[in-house]
């Protein structure tokens, strides 16, 4: 398998690009079926889901709106806790299907954030949908439900696909994982 380093990091590749885009073919097929005919708003999650986003929604195969907004809550390689303003709501999701992209669902207190807004600006209906996912982190198993998940993945850091260290390794096209 494949490393690489950023910084003083050592990260070894653990989904690759092909694996990575035969499961997104996968959702999509899935949220098709599921979603077909209503109508949806995409929100992905900057900046991280900005590659899942616009594969997944490439292969989205009824009219629909995408829109992004941006929340950051990361600092290093642990979540700091704090969650900080989000900002870019232009879109009117009032009464309509929420689909949110999150490149990684960890501790869920991003998504739990977005989804108190989305309450607040009346969706009809909210659909989760992170390429990873870190059962193990997860605070929110009972309140919300994740409904389209790529990859369940282990309590550790990971880089690549748009997820990054310290702003950097979102151009790696595989997801790696901290070794050392
Ligand atoms: P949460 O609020 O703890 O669920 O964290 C969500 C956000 O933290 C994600 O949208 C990512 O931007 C970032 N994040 C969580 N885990 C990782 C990781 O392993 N690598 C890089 N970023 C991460
Ligand atoms: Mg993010």
């Amino acid at each position: 398998m494949r490393e690489t380093r950023i910084h003083e990091k050592t990260f070894r590749e653990m989904i690759t690009e092909e694996v990575i885009a035969e499961r997104i073919k996968q959702l999509a097929l899935q949220i098709n079926n599921d979603l077909s005919g209503k109508d949806v708003v995409f929100i992905g999650i900057l900046n991280g889901a900005f590659l899942f986003a616009a594969d997944l929604f490439r292969q989205i195969d009824f009219p629909a709106r995408i829109s992004f907004v941006k929340l950051a809550s990361y600092k290093g390689t642990s979540s700091s806790g704090t969650i900080k303003e989000l900002i870019g709501w232009n879109e009117d999701i009032n009464n309509k299907t929420v689909v949110v992209i999150e490149d990684i669902v960890d501790t869920g207190n991003t998504l739990e954030r977005i989804v108190d807004e989305l309450v607040i600006r009346k969706a009809a209906e909210i659909k989760i949908a992170a390429l990873l996912y870190k059962p193990d982190a997860y605070k929110y198993k009972e309140t919300i439900s994740l409904d389209y998940i790529g990859f369940e993945i282990p309590n550790d850091f990971v880089v690549g696909f748009g997820l990054d260290y310290d702003g950097l390794g979102r151009n790696l096209p595989s997801v790696y994982t901290l070794i050392q």
